[in-house]
């Protein structure tokens, strides 16, 4: 699909290497590190959705996750490939939209998704719902760590700061939330950073 959404990705990965995103970063994201160790992550068939450049991925399958990288943007999907080779990982990745995900019905335990959904404006977030709600079994969990909506909005638009109420709005009734808390991106300014981490479980 070719709108908006898909161009805005396909361009932000032109102006500079994977590498040099500002999201890109070497060690797992610590909540993410702390919610396996708790055990709060089932170990099943695993999508890191909106990958990006893999450290989470890369992470989920030393963890022993079945896991499989998506992006939007084939930029990211080259450079993860290359770290996964370098690191001996051999880890599905495909380039496809969280709107049409290309997986059977009900087969999938766990999506992971750092900082995608939040890229997505008001009028497609419900694409998104449908099509994780679609593809995840039923018991399974999405786990998500979404910017904050205590933080400056940026006039131009997306990232979007989100509300609770908006995630209610979509993943609702499809979804129970099973815990709801805050974090904080890595290395952002103190003022950009704040986080939702949320655990939503398919009814
Ligand atoms: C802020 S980056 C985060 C990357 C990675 N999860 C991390 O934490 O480093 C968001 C990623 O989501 C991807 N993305 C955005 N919209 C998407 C969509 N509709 N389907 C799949 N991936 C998408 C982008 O290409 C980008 O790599």
């Amino acid at each position: 699909m070719r709108d908006e959404h898909t161009q805005h990705w396909q361009q932000r990965y032109r102006e500079s290497s994977p590498a040099q995103m500002p999201w890109h970063r070497e060690e797992p994201a610590e909540t993410l590190v702390e919610a396996v160790k708790r055990g709060l992550l089932p170990k099943g068939l695993t999508i890191d959705l909106g990958c990006g450049t893999g450290t989470d991925l890369m992470y989920l399958a030393r963890q022993g996750y079945r896991v499989i990288g998506v992006d939007i943007a084939i930029e990211p999907l080259r450079f993860a490939r290359q770290r996964c080779a370098q690191a001996g990982l051999d880890i599905p990745l495909i380039q496809a939209d969280a709107r049409f995900l290309p997986f059977r019905d009900a087969s999938i335990d766990l999506i992971c998704d750092s900082g995608c959904f939040h890229s997505f404006a008001p009028e497609i977030r419900p694409m998104y719902a449908r099509s994780v709600a679609r593809v995840l079994k039923p018991g399974g969990i999405l786990f998500m760590r979404e910017f904050h909506h205590d933080q400056p909005q940026p006039p131009e638009g997306g990232p979007y700061r989100l509300k609770l109420e908006e995630f209610f709005e979509v993943f609702l009734p499809d979804f129970r939330f099973i815990s709801v808390g805050e974090t904080f991106y890595h290395d952002l300014p103190p003022d950009r950073r704040r986080l939702h981490i949320l655990r939503l479980q398919r009814r």
